[in-house]
């Protein structure tokens, strides 16, 4: 089959903000004890953090990360992991009922966002606590006043400030298994307070306020409203979650599971735009689509696990072929909707929901998501370009005009480098695509990876790490690239 991928240089649509490519590490399962932290491995630094695991997240360059939840933050008391590590607390976790040791914090975790060069996006508990204590927390991570809890921070042998940046009012506030879950009034008062408290802190910050947390919710879009037109003028973004799956078998419909994505982007723009005409306001609401992922595979064996352990494991989904697929097509509808989305955190990082793996006390290896994320992370940077692709659909679900073909096209003045993304998402056929690079100039292909395999079931694991990895592909020969059937496709231009 052939198909046609056309961009041209002076038709873009965004510069995109690289914490596009964020993450998550939530204290749940094994992402932060076994995950990112296990003093008594084999390659444990100085602090306790794996090293292997360091390696592998410093090299995928990502931006940002976002901690401590997820729903873990709705019962959170940030002070229990500051200090003297033989003071703190053990609590019953109520969120993933399990054991928090408290072991690590945000003493820590900023120490280990440090090391692997990534930024922190901290989240408040507007759960069981409130506009007071999220104050508390952004005076002590980023303040520089003689005053408690800067001095706290002092005391607990950090002179400078952490300096972060963007924070979350609180998590999921619209859902009913959230701790202390709220109506939209309810928490679009409290987030209204917290936003301005937090910014009298420090007014540098920037303020993700809690939008629905999937587009089925009952609530979805009058709660996004009603946030809106209560702290339109304290926030800058608004929160997206939406995690996919394939509980059917249906792999044709799932692979247009970015259509949806698309949609629900579209949805909230739209609501973000309204509220603003109505205020009459200068200022635009971003969005940032701080969890999406495939979660779906752990569901059945999570619903056996023992409560009240410390770091149980828990939302390890291992992924599959065809879930790379589906990443790569959710990566395409983030880089083309940068004009809007600006954050976006693949949930998670490590062990939960995740592209990295860690046997407690062994090796680490890497899923099949592991590879369209790391390439969007590394090459994703630079000016969106809008992208039209011309190529034959075909029906499934309620769709009845799934493209074959999905792309996405970034340029990076600064580098010379063109980045085309591109999927097959046909199962049978591979696609001749022809490129047409408009006012690009002279770009050559110095890069084609491609991530495939016969098995659209097949996965990774710890015996059998390489099982899916990507390998070289046929590259663009004039103007030419060939889309292997049901692969992802890196294709790197220079000039
Ligand atoms: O990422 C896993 C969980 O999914 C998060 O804790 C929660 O915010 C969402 O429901």
């Amino acid at each position: 089959m052939k198909a046609k991928i056309s961009a041209n240089k002076n038709k873009t649509i965004s510069q995109i903000d690289k914490r596009l490519y964020s993450s998550f590490i939530e204290h749940l399962g094994r992402a932060v004890y076994h995950g990112i932290y296990e003093p008594e491995h084999a390659t444990a630094d100085d602090m306790g953090f794996r090293q292997d695991v360091m390696k592998v997240i410093k090299e995928m360059e990502i931006p940002m990360v976002r901690y401590p939840g997820g729903n873990f933050v709705s019962g959170y008391h940030w002070e229990d992991g500051t200090g003297d590590k033989a003071k703190r607390p053990h609590r019953m976790e109520l969120a993933w009922s399990s054991v928090e040791t408290n072991e690590v914090g945000i003493d820590e975790f900023q120490e280990w966002a440090k090391r692997v060069d990534t930024e922190i996006m901290m989240a408040v508990n507007l759960g069981t606590r409130g506009p007071e204590e999220a104050g508390q927390v952004v005076e002590y991570c980023n303040a520089v006043t003689d005053t408690y809890y800067a001095n706290m921070r002092r005391e607990n042998g950090f002179d400078k400030p952490f300096a972060i940046h963007t924070w979350c009012l609180g998590n999921e506030m619209d859902g009913p298994w959230q701790i202390c879950h709220k109506t939209a009034t309810e928490y679009a008062r409290t987030a209204c307070e917290a936003a301005k408290i937090m910014k009298w802190v420090d007014d540098s910050i920037e303020l993700v306020a809690c939008g629905s947390s999937h587009q089925n919710m009952p609530t979805f879009g009058e709660w996004e409203e009603t946030v809106l037109r209560e702290a339109y003028e304290h926030i800058d973004y608004l929160s997206m979650h939406e995690y996919y799956g394939n509980p059917d078998d249906d792999t044709a419909k799932y692979l247009s599971c970015s259509m949806d994505m698309e949609d629900f982007i579209k949805k909230v723009g739209a609501i973000c735009d309204k509220i603003k005409e109505e205020k009459k306001s200068d200022k635009d609401i971003y969005l940032s689509f701080d969890e999406w992922n495939i979660w779906f595979h752990s569901a059945e064996q999570d619903k056996k696990q023992e409560k009240w352990q410390i770091a149980p494991p828990l939302l390890e989904d291992i992924y599959t072929m065809e879930d790379a697929l589906a990443v790569g097509c959710l990566l395409n509808t983030l880089i083309r909707n940068a004009d809007r989305v600006k954050i976006a955190c693949l949930a998670q990082l490590v062990n939960v929901i995740a592209p990295i793996m860690t046997a407690n006390g062994g090796d680490m290896w890497l899923q099949t998501i592991f590879y369209p994320f790391m390439y969007a992370c590394r090459y994703g940077r630079g000016t969106s370009v809008e992208v039209n692709v011309e190529s034959e659909t075909y029906a499934a679900g309620e769709r009845d005009a799934i493209p074959y073909v999905d792309s996405s096209v970034v340029y990076n003045e600064e580098r010379g480098e063109l980045t085309v993304f591109a999927v097959n998402r046909n199962m049978d056929e591979q696609m001749d695509v022809s490129l047409n690079l408009e006012e690009f100039g002279q770009f050559k292909c110095v890069e084609h990876m491609v991530l495939n395999h016969d098995d659209m079931k097949a996965t990774n694991s710890l015996e059998h790490p390489d099982n899916v990895v990507p390998h070289k592909g046929s590259g663009a020969a004039e103007g030419v690239v060939t889309l292997e059937p049901h692969s992802y496709n890196m294709i790197r231009f220079y000039n």
